[in-house]
């Protein structure tokens, strides 16, 4: 589907995250047809840009990240719609300024009042531009025409902050034009967890506490902090990733069919598996983290994150985070789900792998079978995106060894065309005012409901941190953690 007319204001925009992924998305989007022809993009900043200057920001943004062939064309025509407005968040000149500035794109452009106002700033910002919005009346749409708020985490830093948050937001806009970004639901492999489970006969059967022994869901990556020590430092690995991306997964994973794959039925199974999750009782043995220590990743010398730029250098910040959770449910019962992320570790890679019980009886003998594990599937949600189903197989010969094999599906070998960026496929759906993919006030609560007690028993246990080996897969406690359950974390 095209979106119909329309235009995005982005508050941030001088930002990394608008240079690397909304700028490019949107021009992709454009190329591919699928945004109206009057599209208007505002930026706005502090910034002393021209209109001209802006342009050429997106330019590069666009020609250094875009995944779609760069057209002159394309370019030209979206080019067309962008208006730069400069000033401070509490300075309502800047806000009638930014009025006008849409009232005029409304008559030139023709996008029909349609805005989405992208909130691409820290969190501390928000009160102040949700203020500005609703004083100059740019969030109240007039007859047909829609006003929606597209917000970036971290939503919050606890489950307190995020109420607050929710409430705030909820007294300029409405829960139905508000679009919270959760980049990990705009991947293509994570939307396709919901037709391997739903599509399929296969699995679903299996796809419970009869046959699953526990289940991991990774997202790890080798490069350490970086240039965002002032977001990361204080928040940390837990808040960064577990409680948006890895719960999300978690929920898509564990949750029971939606009756139709509209936005609330979807939803309402997601919240419903988020509310039955469990802590385990020792906080302590049930979760894990860590530090990156510097030293040799491969063939570079790398920083440890106390010697980063920006980074205190007594910081209690993890940059690896374990939990343990359990479902209490009949579907989950007794089936742990273990979730971990971090930086500097062994390769970039996330996926969810559902581990099987053994079977119940091997009729081997003990040496042939002693590299059997158990059955796997593994959704790779990327790199090399697709799934892998692990299982033993003879080895040719005569005797009957068993040894674990592996089949592959790989998006790349199946399917010809290339994934759309998940940033794409979201701010698609913003326009299109489709929010499926977007989590809801109560899911992003649900969220913080879980992690706080990780968070809370780690600041009582102090600031000291284990440090990890850069390209290692985290601290000792993360290795103790499993095996204390007789498991062991998957080498991806
Ligand atoms: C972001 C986190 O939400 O996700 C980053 O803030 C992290 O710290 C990133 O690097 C990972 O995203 P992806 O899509 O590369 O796995």
């Amino acid at each position: 589907r095209i979106a119909g007319p329309s235009g995005i204001v982005i508050f941030g925009v001088t930002g990394d995250l608008a240079r690397k992924k909304l700028m490019p998305a949107i021009y992709d989007l454009a190329n591919r047809g699928l945004l109206p022809p009057g599209f208007a993009l505002v930026g706005f900043a502090r910034r002393d840009w021209t209109n001209e200057n802006f342009a050429k920001i997106v330019h590069d943004a666009v020609r250094e990240h875009s995944r779609t062939p760069f057209s002159e064309d394309v370019w030209r025509h979206l080019a067309e719609g962008f208006r730069f407005v400069q000033g401070a968040f509490d300075d309502d000149d800047a806000f009638d300024t930014l009025a006008q500035t849409l009232l005029d794109l409304d008559r030139v452009r023709g996008t029909g009042g349609n805005h989405a106002f992208y909130f691409s700033i820290p969190p501390g910002a928000f009160p102040v531009v949700l203020k500005q919005l609703k004083r100059s009346g740019l969030c109240e749409p007039h007859g047909e025409e829609w006003r929606r708020v597209v917000i970036e985490k971290p939503f919050g830093h606890d489950l307190k902050s995020a109420v607050e948050l929710n409430s705030l937001v909820g007294e300029v806009f409405p829960e139905s034009s508000v679009f919270r970004i959760d980049h990990y639901l705009g991947k293509e492999t994570v939307q396709n967890l919901l037709a391997l489970r739903f599509a399929n006969q296969l699995y679903e059967p299996i796809w419970n506490n009869n046959y699953v022994d526990h289940v991991q869901i990774t997202q790890a990556e080798d490069i350490g902090v970086g240039g965002r020590a002032g977001y990361y430092d204080g928040i940390g690995a837990a808040r960064d990733v577990i409680q948006n991306h890895l719960l999300q997964l978690m929920a898509l994973t564990a949750m029971e069919e939606p009756v139709t794959f509209k936005p609330n039925d979807l939803r309402r199974e997601k919240v419903k598996v988020l509310s039955a999750v469990q802590l385990p009782h020792d906080l302590a043995s049930g979760s894990a983290r860590g530090q990156y220590a510097g030293g040799w990743q491969g063939a570079s010398k790398v920083l440890g994150y106390l010697e980063e730029d920006g980074i205190s250098p007594d910081s209690a910040t993890e940059t690896y985070a374990a939990v343990k959770l359990l479902i209490g449910n009949r579907r989950w019962a007794g089936v742990p789900f273990y979730l971990r992320t971090g930086k500097r570790l062994g390769k970039r890679v996330s996926e969810i792998a559902v581990v099987f019980k053994r079977a119940p009886h091997l009729p081997f003998s003990r040496s042939d079978t002693e590299e059997l594990g158990s059955n796997m599937l593994v959704i790779r949600v990327q790199p090399d995106e697709g799934v892998t189903i692990r299982f033993g197989s003879k080895v040719p010969g005569p005797a009957m060894e068993v040894r674990d094999v592996s089949m592959d599906f790989s998006y790349g070998q199946s399917f010809t065309e290339a994934s759309p960026e998940a940033y794409e496929r979201l701010i698609l759906d913003v326009l299109l005012g489709e929010p499926s993919l977007f989590p809801q006030d109560r899911e992003v609560e649900l969220s913080w409901e879980i992690l706080d007690p990780f968070e809370k028993h780690w600041a009582r246990a102090g600031s000291k941190l284990e440090q990890y080996e850069p390209g290692s897969w985290g601290p000792a406690s993360a290795d103790a953690m499993m095996a204390k359950d007789g498991r062991k974390w998957r080498r991806p």
